[in-house]
């Protein structure tokens, strides 16, 4: 299994939109797929008595990243950086077997020109130094605006090309880093 990481909780977000289109992709690829959308996180992490004891209701969300073959993170950028509860969500998982050796591909976007390559950079740094193996085909999604419709679709069908290629070449990566097969 993939685990899909919408990685901000901001209400109507664009990243959930891109979010769905990856989530399309491995359904036509026949991978199955568990996404976390962190706007459905628990509000019981949020109290720094998480630090010591995670609530109860947080533990689909760790054992998901555990369970997972690989995961493939979907990023905006907030402040030129990695949204907080983003960064805030790694810190509350298990370490250090949450990412250890796991793979770990990236997907960003942002509202001005960089296309979430800060955040992603920056990620590529934490999952590094959490020993995980880094996916090198990273998609940016600058002026995501303008490339989405009114109704959330990307515009751009090579665009979505990009997307269907990246999954395609993380499965690949996933399948031949554990040994495994993930297309049904
Ligand atoms: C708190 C916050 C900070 C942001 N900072 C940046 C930024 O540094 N650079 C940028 O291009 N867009 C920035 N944006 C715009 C987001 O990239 C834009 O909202 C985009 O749609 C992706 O975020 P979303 O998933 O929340 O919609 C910011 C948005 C928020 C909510």
């Amino acid at each position: 299994m993939i685990t899909l990481i919408v990685g901000t909780n901001r209400p109507g977000s664009n990243t959930r939109k891109v979010a769905r289109h990856v989530e399309e992709i491995y359904a036509a690829l026949n991978v199955p797929l568990h996404v976390l959308d962190l706007a459905e996180l628990p509000p019981e992490i949020f109290s720094s008595a998480s630090y010591a004891q995670k609530p109860k209701s947080f533990l689909p969300f760790s054992e998901a990243v555990l369970r997972s073959a690989g995961l493939h993170v979907v990023t905006p950028e907030y402040n030129g950086s990695v949204p907080g509860v983003l960064k805030y969500f790694i810190d509350m998982l298990k370490f250090p077997e949450s990412f250890e050796r796991r793979p770990v591909c990236f997907t960003g976007l942002s509202a001005g020109i960089w296309g979430a390559l800060r955040p992603i950079e920056q990620l590529q740094a934490i999952f590094g130094y959490r020993n995980a193996y880094l996916f090198p085909e990273r998609v940016f999604l600058p002026r995501i605006n303008e490339l989405l419709d009114d109704a959330g679709r990307l515009k751009d069908p090579e665009l979505l090309q990009r997307l269907k290629s990246q999954a395609e070449g993380f499965v690949d990566f996933v399948e031949r880093l554990q040994k495994i097969t993930l297309r049904g």
